[in-house]
């Protein structure tokens, strides 16, 4: 069990994200005080969100995100109702195309082998193959990649590793989804707008 963050290292981020919003941006809609101490809405409650505030938010995120579409074998099948037990412990079903054929980790055991200062630079920087949305990971703020932290670390190293990646040219075994990419743009001008029926 962590403890809370002390106030003091707290504040300056929260007076920083306050200044670069505004204070009209910081209670927008005219929130009454107490309104801005809610946890989702507002800057200072979110950074000293409590561990259980942390690793709800975290569900909550994994639960939207899509992440458990490719990181928890079958979830989608279940329509989203696939046991926590099992969220999160990596998949066999691969991702082939032209980069060879990837596979959801199991982000259990990822995150087994880093403290939160670990994964918050690893997920701030995250660059992995296709067909993972790195790109969204890295999106999300200091705050949500900590919720998932916590929701991950919660759940505990459950499961054992997806398949290793494999490199173009080597097929995989099945299951697998095949992707087929447009290729380059033909040498040739395409028809013109105008000439195009009904126009
Ligand atoms: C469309 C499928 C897909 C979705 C959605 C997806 N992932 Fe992934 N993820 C993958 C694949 C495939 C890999 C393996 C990439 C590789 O081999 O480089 C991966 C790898 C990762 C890794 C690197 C783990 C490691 O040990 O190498 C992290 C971290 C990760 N995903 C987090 C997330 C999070 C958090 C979400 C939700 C916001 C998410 N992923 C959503 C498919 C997906």
């Amino acid at each position: 069990m962590k403890t809370r963050p002390s106030k003091s290292t707290l504040l300056p981020s929260f007076l920083v994200g306050c200044a670069a919003l505004a204070v009209g941006a910081c209670q927008r809609d005219g929130a009454a005080p107490a309104a801005v101490a809610t946890p989702i809405t507002s800057t200072s409650a979110s950074t000293s969100s409590s561990p259980a505030d942390l690793v709800a938010r975290g569900e909550y995120l994994i639960r939207i995100a899509g992440c458990n579409d490719c990181h928890t074998a079958g979830y989608a099948e279940a329509q989203g109702k696939t046991d926590k037990s099992q969220w999160l412990t990596g998949s066999p079903l691969g991702y082939k195309g032209p980069w060879g054929t990837t596979y959801a980790a199991n982000l259990r055991q990822t995150l087994a082998a880093m403290d939160e200062a670990q994964w918050l630079d690893y997920s701030a920087k995250l660059r992995t193959r296709p067909i993972m949305p790195d790109f969204a990971v890295r999106a999300m703020s200091v705050e949500d990649r900590r919720a998932l932290y916590h929701f991950i670390k919660s759940l505990g190293p459950g499961g054992g590793p997806a398949p290793g990646y494999l490199p173009p040219g080597q097929p995989p075994p099945a299951p697998y989804f095949e992707l087929m990419l447009p290729g380059p743009p033909p040498a040739t001008a395409a028809v013109p707008a105008a000439a195009m029926p009904g126009t």
